[in-house]
């Protein structure tokens, strides 16, 4: 089989490739390892930037969630039992966030993909990847019937996720890795209960972070801070309620609202940055590239940066011949990545508990929540990275007037 672009891996930074790429009428082809009801079904993100809305707005997939997403203009921070809005809509000139699930902008791009007749292929394994040093990449794969099949392809987009095997294709002397293993996970439950609160709340307790989310007025997402080894076992649903009261709670009377749990999971936290982001005619987006702790909701919305770069570098290669944007792709995402990168570890450092933390480091959390909550300057920075930096920004030429 020929395209023009091989993509590997059908999470939020393949299928939006393929949907941007579709529309400057450049072909194709997504292959992904797992099943299309799989990857629907995968409960992970929560909080798209307004960069994102549009971009999905723009690829013709985004009907259903501008008819079903709730649209936050602030946030709360929450700190010694008392409640603090952050108001990004003024402090950022009019910018929002949409709360809509990952698995449906999932559905929706998998949906637009197949509208316009453009191929996925689900249930792939044995992935490889060769001849990226050439003008002529392969990657080859089984499909789910055990056949080997090879796609020929101009270039490869690797968007296979932190575990695939794009990234390790890029020779080892060449990539620069960097990581930061944070002592913190996330237990993330879903609660059949209406939502306690108007927009998402951030907690800093003594015993440990704690979020508000939601994904429907039916549905409460609702995370702990727990210990990464721990498991799920370890959490039965009284214990769960109990501490979010604890870390949740508020002196003006404010109440969380409870209902069945129907999931649970524990996630654990890195940082992490592959520098470059391409090797060859093979170019890396997403998770497969760079992972940030999901503290400030970041890492659905990079990818999403990438690939609105990688599509823009392809159509310019492809309607001019003109290489300079696929050349500067690393470069141009990285500026970006590294902001996120340091605003996720920022918001994490801000908000967690851990081991060996002594008072001075508790001391030092409150003064900073202190000060990013009664400093317009200070806020307005927190809102200017939570509502998600201009799309432009990575241009080399982009600095402060
Ligand atoms: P993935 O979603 O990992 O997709 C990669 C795909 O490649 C997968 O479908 C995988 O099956 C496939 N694949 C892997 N190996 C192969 C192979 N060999 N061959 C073919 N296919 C392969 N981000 C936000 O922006 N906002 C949030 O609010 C937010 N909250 C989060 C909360 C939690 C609890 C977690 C865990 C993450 C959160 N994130 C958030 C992060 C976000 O979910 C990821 O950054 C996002 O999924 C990255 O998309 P991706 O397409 O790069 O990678
Ligand atoms: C959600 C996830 C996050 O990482 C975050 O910072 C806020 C909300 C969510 O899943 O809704």
């Amino acid at each position: 089989m020929r395209t023009q672009v091989g993509i590997i891996g059908a999470g939020p930074a393949g299928l939006m490739l393929a949907n941007l790429l579709h529309r400057r009428g450049i072909e194709a082809v997504v292959i992904e390892s797992r099943s299309r009801k799989e990857i629907e079904e995968t409960v992970r993100a929560g909080v798209l930037e307004q960069m994102t809305v549009d971009l999905l707005n723009e690829t013709g997939a985004g009907e259903r969630m501008m008819k079903t997403a709730m649209f936050h203009q602030g946030i709360e921070i929450r700190f010694g039992g008392k409640r603090h809005r952050i108001d990004m809509h003024k402090l950022t000139g009019g910018k929002y966030i949409a709360i809509y699930p990952q698995h449906e902008v999932i559905k929706d791009l998998i949906a637009a993909r197949l509208q316009s007749e453009g191929r996925i292929v689900f249930n792939v394994s044995d992935v490889r990847l060769s001849n990226i040093d050439t003008e002529a990449p392969v990657i080859t794969y089984q499909n789910e019937n055990g056949d080997t099949e090879e796609l020929n392809c101009d270039f490869i987009a690797g968007c296979d996720g932190f575990h695939g095997p794009s990234r390790q294709s890029i020779p080892k002397e060449i990539r620069k890795e960097y990581e930061k293993v944070y002592p913190y996970g996330w237990l993330g439950i879903l609660a059949e209960a209406p939502p306690s609160s108007p927009e998402l709340v951030y907690a800093h307790h003594e015993d440990g972070f704690a979020l508000v989310s939601t994904r429907t007025p039916e549905i409460q997402r609702l995370y702990l801070q727990v210990s990464p080894a721990d498991s799920v076992g370890n959490w039965p649903d009284e214990r769960i309620w109990e501490k979010l009261h604890l870390r949740l709670s508020a002196d003006d009377g404010w109440k969380l609202t409870e209902g069945p749990i129907i999931q649970k999971n524990i996630v654990s936290m890195r940082s992490f940055i592959c520098d470059p982001m391409q090797y060859g005619r093979l170019y890396l987006a997403g998770d497969a590239a760079h992972i940030v702790p999901p503290t400030g909701a970041k890492g659905l919305n990079l990818a999403m940066a990438d690939v609105q770069r990688l599509a823009w570098a392809l159509e310019d290669y492809y309607e001019t011949g003109r290489i300079e944007r696929l050349a500067g792709y690393s470069e141009s995402c990285l500026r970006r990545v590294w902001k996120a990168e340091r605003f996720s570890w920022y918001m994490t450092s801000l908000l967690h508990r851990h081991h060996g933390y002594t008072p001075f480091d508790y001391q030092i959390q409150l003064a900073e929540l202190d000060h990013v909550t009664t400093s317009t300057a200070a806020a307005q920075s927190l809102a200017e990275n939570y509502v998600g930096l201009p799309l432009e920004f990575g241009e080399p030429s982009l600095s402060v007037t």
